[in-house]
C-alpha cells in the first residue's frame, strides 16, 4: 500500500498519522540498532528513525541505504519532545518513525560533501558536480530565491501596464563596451551573429513600435575576464518606457526594490529612503569610486545601502585621444547640455542622463533617457570619430527607425545576478546561478566550450589556424 507523498515541510501537520515521503537520503547515523536518516526533498529536512522493534524488514533495507539514495518511507509522524525540537529543520518539531523503506534509486558515493555549505570545497570541483552541489539546502535557497524574486518583479511590472517581451540572441554586434561573442553563418560562410551584450537596440525599437512599456528577464553575453561579481553571461532585468523623465524611470525602480526588499526580505533594512542621489562629481572626490559603500555599520549582513549616482560625462578620451562613451552611445544628454552636443563643443563638459543604481558597493543596473532624435544621435557618433558610412552601417537601423516617429524614451538594466547576490549575502554571483562558469568562461560539467567536427567546421566555411 503506497499513501499520497508528502513533503518533509508538511509532516507537522500530520502528527499520529501514517505518511509517506520521498526524497534523497542526506546522512545515515547509526546509534546501537536505532538507524537515524535525515531525509532531504524541495521542502527541507526530516529526521526519520527506523526501530527494528517497529519493523525488521524496514530496518534491514534501511542498514543498506546510503549518502544521496533516493528512498521512499512510510511511518508514523511522532511528536517531539520539547527538549529534542530541532529548530535548524522545517520539520524540526516531529520525526517519522519508519514502518517501511523503499530504495528507488542507488547512488554513488558523491565526490564532494553535501551535507555543508559547501564553501570549503574547491569551486571548480562544485562546478564539474553541479547537479549534486545544488543539492545542497543553501543553493536550494539561493535558487529559489531568485525565482521568487524574478516572479515579484514580473508580477509587479504586469500590474504598471508593462509587458515582457522577448529579443533575439542571434543578432549583430551592439556596442556596449565588451567584447562580443560572435556565431558563424552556415547559409552565409564569413558572415557572424554576435550574441547580444544587452538587449539595448531591440528595447529602444520596441518604443518605436508603440509597446511604450517593455521588460525583460534577459540573457546578455559579454566575452570580458570573469570576476566575483562578473560572468560571461549573465541576467538583466532589462526595462524601457516611452513618454517618461528620468525621475520617471528612477521612481519606479526605486518603489520596485523597496517592494522587492520589503516583501521578500523583511529581515533586511534599507538605510534610507528616498534612497540618497549622488553626482559622479560628489561620490568621485568623496569616495574616490563611482560605487560607493554607504552601510553605517558594514557588519551588519541585512543593511542594504542603496543609492543613485546621476550627472556622469557623457564621452571620455580614449588611449589614442578620442572621444568615446562612458555609458551608452543612446544616451541623451541632460536637457540642459543638448545644445553643445548639438554644437559639438566643450565635449568633455558634457553630463549625460545616465543614473546608476548601486548598493552595498555594487553597480546592481544602470540606464538613462535617450536620444530619440536621429539628429542627437547622429551626432554622438560625429563626436565619436564615426563617419558617415561607418554610421551607416552600424546604426542605419536605429537612425532610419527613428525617423518614423520615435517617442521620447528611457530605460534601466539590473544586473539581477548581482541584486540576488548581495540580498542572498552570497561570497558571488555564481552562487546564485543554477549553471555558472568558472573564472576562465569555462563550464565544466558539460566540458564548453570544446571542439567541433571537421563536418561542422566545413559547413561554416571556418579554417582553425594552429
Ligand atoms: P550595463 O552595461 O551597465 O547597462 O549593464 C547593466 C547591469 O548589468 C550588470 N552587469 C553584469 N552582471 C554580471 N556579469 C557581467 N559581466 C555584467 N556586466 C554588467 C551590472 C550593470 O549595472 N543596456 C544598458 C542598460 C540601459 O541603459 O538600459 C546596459 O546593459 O549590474
Amino acid at each position: 500500500m503506497s499513501l499520497k507523498r508528502i513533503l518533509a515541510a508538511e509532516t507537522p501537520d500530520h502528527i499520529d498519522e501514517e505518511v509517506t515521503i520521498q526524497g534523497w537520503v542526506k546522512i545515515r547515523r547509526d546509534h546501537g540498532k536505532l538507524i537515524f536518516l535525515d531525509i532531504r526533498d524541495r521542502s527541507g529536512i526530516i529526521q526519520v528513525v527506523v526501530n527494528p522493534r517497529v519493523s525488521e524488514e524496514a530496518h534491514s533495507e534501511a542498514s543498506k541505504i546510503r549518502s544521496e539514495f533516493v528512498v521512499e518511507i512510510t511511518g508514523k509522524v511522532n511528536k517531539r519532545p520539547e527538549n529534542a525540537i530541532n529548530k535548524d529543520i522545517v520539520s524540526g518539531t516531529v520525526e517519522l518513525e519508519a514502518t517501511g523503506v523503499k530504495v528507488l534509486a542507488k547512488s554513488e558515493t558523491p565526490p564532494i560533501d553535501l551535507t555543508t555549505e559547501g564553501y570549503e570545497i574547491g569551486e571548480d570541483l562544485r562546478l564539474k558536480y553541479r547537479y549534486l552541489d545544488l543539492r545542497r539546502e543553501r543553493m536550494q535557497k539561493n535558487i529559489r530565491a531568485r525565482h521568487k524574486i524574478i516572479k515579484e518583479i514580473r508580477d509587479f511590472l504586469d500590474k504598471d501596464g508593462f509587458i515582457e517581451v522577448e529579443t533575439p540572441v542571434l543578432t549583430k554586434s551592439t556596442p556596449e563596451g565588451a567584447r562580443d561573442y560572435i556565431v558563424p553563418s552556415r547559409l552565409e560562410n564569413g558572415r557572424f551573429y554576435a550574441l547580444p551584450q544587452s538587449p539595448q537596440q531591440y528595447k529602444q525599437l520596441l518604443m518605436v513600435a508603440g509597446v511604450e512599456r517593455y521588460f525583460q528577464i534577459a540573457r546578455c553575453f559579454r566575452d570580458e575576464d570573469t570576476r566575483a561579481d562578473r560572468q560571461p553571461e549573465f541576467t538583466q532585468l532589462d526595462l524601457e518606457m516611452s513618454f517618461v523623465t528620468r525621475e520617471d524611470v528612477m521612481d519606479l525602480n526605486e518603489k520596485l526594490l523597496i517592494h522587492l526588499v520589503h516583501t521578500l526580505m523583511p529581515g533586511k533594512k534599507i538605510q534610507e529612503t528616498p534612497f540618497p542621489r549622488l553626482t559622479y562629481k560628489e561620490v568621485m572626490e568623496k569616495y574616490g569610486t563611482d560605487r560607493p559603500d554607504l552601510r553605517k555599520d558594514k557588519e551588519d549582513m541585512d543593511l542594504l545601502a542603496f543609492a543613485w549616482i546621476i550627472d556622469f560625462p557623457f564621452f571620455e578620451k580614449t588611449e589614442d585621444g578620442k572621444w568615446t562613451f562612458t555609458h551608452n552611445p543612446f544616451s541623451s544628454p541632460r536637457p540642459e547640455d543638448m545644445k553643445l552636443l548639438m554644437e559639438k563643443k566643450d565635449i568633455g563638459e558634457i553630463l549625460t542622463t545616465q543614473y546608476d543604481i548601486v548598493l552595498n558597493g555594487f553597480e546592481i543596473g544602470g540606464g538613462s533617457i535617450r536620444n530619440h532624435e536621429p539628429e542627437a544621435l547622429r551626432k554622438v557618433f560625429e563626436v565619436m570619430g564615426y563617419e558617415d558610412k561607418e554610421i551607416e552601417a552600424n546604426f542605419g537601423h536605429m537612425l532610419k527607425a527613428f525617423s518614423y516617429g520615435a517617442p521620447p524614451h528611457g530605460g534601466i538594466a539590473w544586473g539581477l545576478d548581482r541584486f540576488v547576490d548581495i540580498l542572498q549575502n552570497e561570497t558571488s554571483i555564481r552562487e546564485v546561478i543554477a549553471f555558472a562558469k568558472t573564472g576562465e568562461g569555462r563550464d565544466l560539467m558539460m566540458e564548453a566550450p570544446s571542439q567541433v567536427s571537421e563536418k561542422q567546421l566545413k559547413e561554416l566555411g571556418i579554417k582553425i589556424s594552429k
